[in-house]
Order: C-alpha cells, then structure tokens, then sequence
C-alpha cells in the first residue's frame, strides 16, 4: 500500500483544533482511496518556547525535511511571546529553508456559505511570493531607545526570486482560464515594483495563451472587492499577497474557508499545507473554530502528493456538508460537529 509521512505542527490557540479535526478527514479520505498516512506530531508552539526557550529544536528544519509533506495549524499567542519571535522562530524559517516560494491561496465561495458580496461567482487563485520581498529579514535598528534611533526593514527582490514566481503564475493561468494579473506599486516603489513589472512583460512573450495585466495593489484590492469575477490567477509579493489574501479570505466569507499551501515546486524539500487564519486567540478553547481552511489545505496537501481523486472526494464531501447549511455561520456549529459531517459526507 502506498504510504505517506506527515509531519503535524498543530501550534497554538485553534490550531490545535483544526489540525486535529484536518487529521480525522484525511484519514478517513485514505482509508476509502487506498493508501496510508502516517502522522507524527511536534509540540513546535509559543508553550515550547516557554519551556525550552526555542520556538523548535534546533535541528528541527533536518528533522521536517525526511517528511512527505507539513500539515501546520496556526502560530502564535502574543500574550506570551511576541509574535516577531514566534514566527520568525518557526514558521517563516520553514517556508523559506524548504524554497516553498509559491504561496497558493484559492478564494471562491462553498455552496450555502454568504460572503459579504453581491457576487457569488468568482473563483481567484492568488500566488504568493513566500521566500523574499518585504519578508527577506534585512534590516536592523540602531541606537535603541534614544531619540536617535533609526530602524530599516529592506525589502529584496531578486531576479531569480521574481521569476520563478511570475513563472509560476503564468502555468497556473494556463492551467485555469487564461488570465493572469500581476500585482505591483510600480507608481511609488520605483526599484522593486519597476523591476517586477519590467520581468513581468519579458516572460509575458513565453505565455502567449495568457493574457497578463499588471494591476497596482491598491487598484487590485479595491477590484477584489467591486469586480471579484474579472479575475482569475492573481501573482503578487510576499507582503501585498498576505494582505490581498486576507482580503479573498474576507470574500469567501472568512478566514474560516480561506486555505493554503506553500509549494516547493521543485520537490527538492516537503511542501507544507496550512490555513491562511491565525491561532484565534479569541475564540481559542471554546470549540467553535470553523476547520475548513485547514481540511482544504489537507485536500490541496493530497492533490500535492497526487492523489488527487481523494483531494476531489474531500472538497466534495466539503461542498455536501456547507450546501446542507452545516459550518456556514459563524460560531453556530461546533468544529467536532464540522469535522464529522464532512467525515459522513466521504462515504
Ligand atoms: P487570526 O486569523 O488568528 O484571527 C482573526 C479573526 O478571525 C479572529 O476574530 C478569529 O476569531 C477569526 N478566525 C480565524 N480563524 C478562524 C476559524 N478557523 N474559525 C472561526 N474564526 C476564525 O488573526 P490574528 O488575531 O491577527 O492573529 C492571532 C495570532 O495568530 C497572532 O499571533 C498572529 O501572528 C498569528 N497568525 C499566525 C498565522 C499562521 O500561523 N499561519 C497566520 C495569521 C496569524
Ligand atoms: C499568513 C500569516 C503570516 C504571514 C504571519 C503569521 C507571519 O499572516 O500566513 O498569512 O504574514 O505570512
Ligand atoms: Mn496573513
């Protein structure tokens, strides 16, 4: 039998639960296809930090790279640790020490499920840039304290890093209907964004079946919103894609629906599968967490390792269980009755 080595990160807050509640469908989806996963868990959290001083062991990136694929809940609990060490400490580390540079994010709305919008019929894959750009770690502060101080946070953006991206973009337009738009503010950053949009028209020639549209991101996050059906794949940086990101989320009806999968499309290191949603503080221990976003991103982990008829059964089983109104507002369904509805809807 086929089998597959999950490393889960389940993390803090409702992370915990989505993780738990993603592992029962995806067990259940591979039981029914035929093939085994394997599931071993890291405790890798703002508790282990506050027990060990680390957010991960200090050979915790050798340790993930052995894995098939990462299944991640969500890090961070600012009440006890800040978040610019919790998620430099883990997550950030781990897209980037595994080249996992496509962030891919789909937005579209599940059967029964309201989004705040008129238009129900989009369906936008957003792409990420998940390694440099405004999240490269370049930077320090000087003159701590004083009234002198200075603090510099440089964005890098290299050829390579564009590229590959843009690349990226272009074949997942390919593959979808044929429009890809390219998100910059080449009007007011004029080295980084120019340069984007400068690589963007030289591999446009390479994609002659895509039409590509470079948009700036304050003209794009508007156009989510009023015109969510004029697009298809969007390709953005590391920080505007966080934030559009949140945007689709919001018009898919929350975070609560909003997946995500960092690929390394190169399979040179394990990929890794979480929701876009943070650790929730505010609702975390009281069962409500919606884990859709996360059993999506378990569907997209399946897909990833190509099995991608059980990938289809799960979204499948997914739509059967909104379209009957369970998981579609917020905090009425608890998650365990989520997780069993989708686990009924598999067979
Ligand atoms: P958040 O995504 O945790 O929560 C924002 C809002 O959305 C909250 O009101 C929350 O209750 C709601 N929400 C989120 N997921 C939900 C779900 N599955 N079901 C129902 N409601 C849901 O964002 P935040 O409050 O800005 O961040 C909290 C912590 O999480 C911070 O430490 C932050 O840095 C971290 N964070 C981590 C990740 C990650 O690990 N990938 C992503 C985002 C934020
Ligand atoms: C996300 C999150 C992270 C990001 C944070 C927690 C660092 O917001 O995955 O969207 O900005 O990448
Ligand atoms: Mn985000």
């Amino acid at each position: 039998m086929k089998s597959y080595s999950i490393a889960l990160i389940p993390g803090d807050g409702i992370g915990r639960d989505v993780i738990a509640a993603a592992w029962s469908v995806l067990e259940a989806a591979a039981k029914h296809a035929g093939f085994a996963l394997t599931a071993t868990e890291f405790p890798w959290s703002c508790k282990f930090y506050k027990e060990t001083g680390r957010m991960m062991p200090e050979d915790g990136i050798e340790t993930l790279r052995g894995f098939d694929a990462i299944l991640l809940g969500a890090i961070g609990w600012p009440a006890e640790v800040p978040d610019s060490v919790s998620l430099h400490g883990l997550l950030l580390p781990i897209r980037k020490a595994f080249v996992q540079y496509a962030n891919i994010r789909p937005h579209r709305l599940l059967p029964g499920v309201t989004g705040p919008l008129r238009a129900e019929s989009f369906d936008i894959l957003c792409i990420r840039e998940n390694t440099e750009g405004e999240y490269s770690g370049a930077g320090g502060r000087v003159h701590q304290g004083t009234q002198d101080e200075v603090a510099v946070e440089t964005s890098i953006f290299t050829r390579a890093g564009v590229e590959r991206i843009l690349r990226f973009g272009f074949e997942q337009a390919r593959a979808r209907r044929g429009k890809l738009a390219s998100v910059t503010k080449s009007n007011a950053q004029k080295y980084s964004m120019v340069f984007w949009d400068e690589i963007t028209r030289k591999l446009a020639p390479e994609h002659p079946d895509v039409t590509v549209t470079s948009y700036h991101v304050d003209a794009l996050a508007a156009r989510m919103i009023m015109a969510p059906d004029s697009l298809d794949v969007v390709v953005a940086s590391n920080l505007f894609g966080d934030i559009l990101t949140d945007i689709g989320a919001a018009i898919q009806g929350g975070l609560g629906y909003a997946a995500s999968a960092n690929i390394n499309p190169d399979r040179s290191a394990p990929s890794m599968f979480e929701p876009v949603h943070g650790s929730a503080p505010d609702i975390a221990h009281l069962g409500i967490a919606n884990p859709i976003a996360t059993i999506w991103s378990g569907a997209m982990m399946l897909e990833h390792l190509g099995e991608k008829d059980a990938a289809g059964r799960i979204m499948k089983a997914v739509e059967a269980t909104t379209g009957r109104g369970i998981g579609t507002i917020a905090g009425k369904d608890k998650t365990d009755a989520i997780t069993a509805a989708v686990v009924a809807a598999l067979s």
